[in-house]
């Protein structure tokens, strides 16, 4: 809901209201962008699959949504082995997403309506069926080719074992054995994914080269920004040490792992921020860095490197006062020091949406297989919402989580895709669940996914998801599309929210947090003559309404309206409401 109150409009910032995309200063501190996962975002040519011209035809309803800038995930050449994040071709589209033309249609139109275009780059490995690794396998052991990624003799009598203990994301060895060109069993090759990703040898000049003048083909299209998968596994610890244990994604995000967050990535990043920077319109860089604290995730957004960084930590946090507040603290802490913007992110595509993450008990894991209480979790999804919006720094928005949708968690096990689902035996890998496509209209799937009734979806649709399209929600005032709609708006306008280092904790019961964020160069005298003093936000993560001090004028709430009686507001549970004052 909206109170149709006046908001004090932003002072506008430098270049603000011209018509191209590239016009305000530091437009990235503050950014909202939005996750396309472009095989479930829309599909025009009614194959089933999402594909750019959809995503093309889709631009006006991100543009409306209020969101700053759109994020792609990878729609390059690639036999889809980890739907896309196996590259077999840097500068090709695939034949089922389009071709170079509508990539670079799809950034002109995205300009041309005001929004950003980021584009996924994947350079810690690539396909199997990239020509190098071919050609590498092709030409044997002693190949100059297979110095550009991670051959080893193997252990053994007959080298019939792993070079190292490693073990894969996807679960099994970071190992596979190749057959020689002679037939016989020989050397193997690193893939910290799946088997079909082998990793780049990083030390190589000819890897460093080659995503170098990646980079430049993207910007020389127009692109405002690349988002680096895996950003912190590109260099490996030297000798490929054993880490001499098992069950090693358990230690992912705690422990310090040899091929990942090793202190060599910096000067990777170090070398692209140049070329980023040549290019005018102030094209930025986001990390995919999985680190095991907020801290070492600073590293990569110091002046010189990267922009930005996902703020995991923040994604992990169960919907509980305490360690929300612990996690917004040390991020803003984190990221003072270097002058990055925190980041703020609920989903993605790697994992359960957050709408039935919360309608579950908390849990360690970000795999969730069970639906949980539905409406508890929406509920507590767009009160997690709003409290994200409020934070000082930058937000990202995974397809369809505007439309509050749940995780498919029922998917039959035939239609799964995941790789990690099929090589750990069914124990994780559930990430289909989220990417699921969305829906648009109509009553029936692909309710407008794709362009005919009754017509086909790579994954199949929820029967009832008709209430959920995008169709349905529009013009309903309790829908969660026009919530993230109203709150997008507000966002833009008050001149409290959006950029900013820090937040001022109010007192409050320990279920709740409060926070103040003052109007920016706004001193206390001014506020005693009566200016705005800015923005509280409330978010109440318990399970009962609470009583507080009257903090302002209520904005938007995400749940029923706050009562407001004798100088006190009683907000309901699970619910978070924006005050101006
Ligand atoms: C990143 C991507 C994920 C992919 C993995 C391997 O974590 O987000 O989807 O499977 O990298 O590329």
């Amino acid at each position: 809901m909206t109170q149709h109150l006046v908001i004090p409009a932003r002072p506008a910032r430098s270049g603000e209201g011209e018509p191209s995309a590239q016009r305000r200063t530091g437009w990235w501190r503050d950014a909202v962008i939005y996750q396309v996962y472009p095989r479930s975002f829309a599909d025009a040519n009614g194959d089933g699959m999402g594909d750019l011209a959809g995503i093309r035809s889709r631009l006006p309803y991100l543009r409306d949504l209020g969101v700053d800038a759109v994020w792609l995930s990878p729609f390059y050449a690639s036999p889809q082995a980890d739907a896309g994040y196996d590259v077999a071709d840097y500068r090709r589209v695939d034949p089922m997403f389009g071709e170079l033309a509508d990539a670079a249609g799809l950034i002109e139109d995205a300009h041309a309506l005001g929004l950003r275009v980021i584009f996924d780059l994947v350079p810690n490995h690539c396909s199997d069926q990239h020509e190098w690794f071919q050609q590498a396998l092709r030409e044997g052991a002693g190949s100059a080719l297979r110095k550009r990624f991670h051959f080893r003799a193997g252990k053994g009598e007959n080298g019939e074992l792993p070079p190292n203990d490693w073990e894969s994301i996807f679960g099994g060895p970071a190992w596979t054995r190749v057959t020689e060109p002679d037939g016989r069993p020989g050397e193997w090759y690193l893939h910290l994914f799946a088997p079909e990703q082998p990793d780049f040898n990083w030390e190589h000049p000819a890897v460093a080269d080659e995503f170098r003048s990646i980079l430049r083909f993207w910007l020389d299209l127009g692109v405002d920004g690349f988002r680096i998968d895996v950003a912190h596994g590109l260099v490996k610890a030297a000798g490929l040490p054993d880490l001499g244990t098992h069950d090693q994604l358990k230690l992912l995000g705690n422990d310090e792992m040899p091929f990942f967050d090793q202190d060599g990535v910096h000067a990777i990043y170090r070398s692209w921020r140049p070329i980023l920077d040549e290019y005018p319109g102030e094209r930025i860089f986001v990390a995919e860095a999985w680190t095991p604290t907020v801290a070492r995730t600073a590293n990569y957004v110091r002046p010189d490197e990267l922009h930005q960084a996902f703020n995991f930590q923040y994604l992990g946090t169960p919907w509980q006062a305490e360690p929300l507040r612990e996690v917004v603290d040390v991020t803003l802490d984190a990221m003072r020091p270097v002058g990055a913007p925190a980041t703020w992110v609920l989903s993605n595509h790697d994992v359960t949406r957050h709408a039935t993450r919360f309608a579950n008990p908390p849990s360690n894991s970000t795999q969730i297989r069970t639906p949980g209480d539905r409406e508890l979790g929406l509920r507590r999804a767009r009160a997690a919402t709003l409290l994200m919006l409020a934070l000082p720094g930058s937000a990202y928005v995974y397809q369809g989580e505007e439309l509050g949708l749940p995780d498919v968690t029922d998917l039959p096990d035939e239609v799964r895709q995941d790789p990690s689902f099929h090589r750990q035996a069914g124990q994780d890998g559930y990430r289909d669940g989220c990417r699921v496509p969305i829906p648009w209209s109509g009553t029936a799937a692909p309710y407008g996914f794709g362009p005919v009734e009754g017509g086909p979806s790579w994954l199949p649709q929820p029967q009832d998801w008709a209430e959920l399209s995008v169709a349905a929600q529009t013009g309903d005032p309790t829908s969660t599309l026009e919530l993230y709609r109203s709150a997008l708006a507000v966002r833009a306008k008050h001149p409290a929210l959006g950029a900013g280092e820090s937040v001022e904790w109010l007192d409050a019961p320990a279920e709740v947090l409060a926070f103040r964020r003052p109007v920016p160069g706004q001193s206390n005298a001014d506020v005693a003559l009566g200016a705005s003093s800015g923005f509280v936000c409330v978010a109440n993560t318990g399970s009962t309404p609470v009583r507080l001090p009257l903090p302002g004028r209520p904005l938007l709430s995400s749940g029923e309206e706050p009562v407001l009686a004798d100088g006190e507001a009683v907000i309901a549970a699970d619910t978070t409401v924006w005050w101006t004052c």
